[in-house]
């Protein structure tokens, strides 16, 4: 979970709205309607499958790519007439695209270069003429300075790219957008092209990054884990929709759609089509639960809220395939008499204590609040309280 932190450095942070954005490449309709508010100062992260269009639709806000309808208002202000350059935002995208033949001092400063100097104070030979050039130079090079400090590059400013890691590289980029001290920043992917565990680290630079700006993050990810780890709340997209909006609990505690009960979790949810009797109850691992009617339903049930019991009736039976020891945790792969998988993750101790053996029947329970509900359109089902599970 991430930590409350005072930002150091005063805070420029925007809010930003999405009204009915929809685009259109060609025939094809790939936003259908976004509706968004992001507040000032949150990392909201957009996640979902490839191709869901979180790209199109953080371009859009951007100003890279323009909107078939729909607006965009950023920090209180409509932004669908102006350019990329004048919407006040910083987009950090997945190649670093840094300057290769320039050091990183050069690269961090770039930004600055431009917005400060004249076309001519940067012409290679007449920018000496300029008298006023050295002293900007100077207040740039104190701030990149500081950008350096802040993301731990100090002693790196004379080096190349190519001699960088990928992650020095990544906080380079990360610089040269954070030196125009943008309303907000938007990333697309950042650690994708990172090794799993410098990605692991980065997370974690990330989130305390965010923090210390106190700026608002538009997070762009097809990754779950990046989503739940460094987030204040994520929109879960499909298709072009957002399926859900919430704190990375709220999702994974109340997923909205079995899309989302899916998407969100590592293993992911178990799922099983059940059938409600005339009365609305499904028996399933030792629960009774009331659906809102008869007919066939989805269950859910999260990998850990399944429990090792002994044969009784009511219990969900499956054969013990596979199991896996995680170090602190077991993870084992089980398949139903329907031929289903399922997957149950205990801790060691439950595990020992169990003395489950490959090949055998299990007999698992489960428990109520990681079972989830879903009816035939996949949206989540109230379920009432349980009703009595007579033998
Ligand atoms: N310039 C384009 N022309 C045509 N189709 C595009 C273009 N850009 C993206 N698409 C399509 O729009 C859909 C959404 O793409 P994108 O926003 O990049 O998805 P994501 O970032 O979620 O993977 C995809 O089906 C993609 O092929
Ligand atoms: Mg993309």
């Amino acid at each position: 979970m991430k930590q409350q932190q005072t930002p150091t450095s005063e805070a420029r942070a925007a809010g930003l709205t999405l009204r009915g954005i929809v685009k259109h490449f060609g025939p094809t309709r790939v936003l259908d309607g976004v509706d968004l508010d992001i507040r000032p100062g949150e990392f909201l992260t957009l996640v979902g499958p490839s191709g869901c269009g979180k790209s199109t639709l953080l371009r859009i806000i951007a100003g890279l790519e323009a909107q078939s309808a729909g607006s965009v208002t950023i920090g209180g202000r409509s932004v669908d007439a102006l350019p990329p350059s004048e919407r006040d935002v910083a987009m950090v995208f997945q190649s670093y695209a840094l300057y290769p033949h320039m050091s990183v001092a050069a690269n961090i400063a770039s930004p600055l270069e431009l917005r400060r100097l004249s076309l001519f104070e940067r012409l290679p030979l007449l920018r000496w003429l300029s008298p006023r050039r050295p002293r900007v130079m100077r207040e740039i090079m104190t701030e990149v300075r500081a950008m350096a400090g802040q993301l731990q590059l100090e002693g790196l400013l004379d080096r190349r790219p190519a001699q960088l890691s990928g992650g020095q590289r990544q906080r380079v980029a990360l610089g040269r957008a954070m030196v125009r001290r943008p309303a907000a920043f938007l990333m697309d992917e950042p650690l994708s092209n990172l090794d799993a565990k410098l990605r692991v680290h980065m997370r974690t630079e990330l989130a305390e990054l965010h923090a210390r700006l106190g700026a608002t993050f538009v997070y762009v990810t097809h990754d779950q884990i990046e989503a739940m780890t460094m987030s204040d709340r994520v929109a879960l997209m499909d298709k072009g929709r957002i399926l859900q909006l919430g704190t990375p609990s709220e999702l994974y505690d109340t997923p909205a759609d079995v899309t989302v009960a899916r998407f969100i979790g590592s293993p992911p949810i178990n799922l099983l089509e059940v059938e409600a009797s005339a009365g609305g109850v499904i028996r399933m691992a030792g629960l009774a639960l009331r659906a809102p009617g008869p007919g066939r339903y989805t269950i859910g049930i999260r990998p850990e809220a399944l429990h090792l019991g002994r044969a009784a009736p009511g219990l969900l039976a499956a054969r013990l395939r596979r199991a896996e020891n995680l170090g602190a945790e077991w993870l084992l792969h089980a398949e139903t008499e329907e031929g289903a998988p399922l997957a149950i993750r205990m801790t060691a101790a439950e595990h020992a204590a169990a003395d489950a053996l490959i090949g055998q029947v299990l007999h698992l329970s489960a428990s109520r609040a990681g079972v989830h509900l879903f009816g035939p359109d996949g949206r989540r089902v109230a379920v009432e309280a349980a009703v009595e599970a007579p033998a």
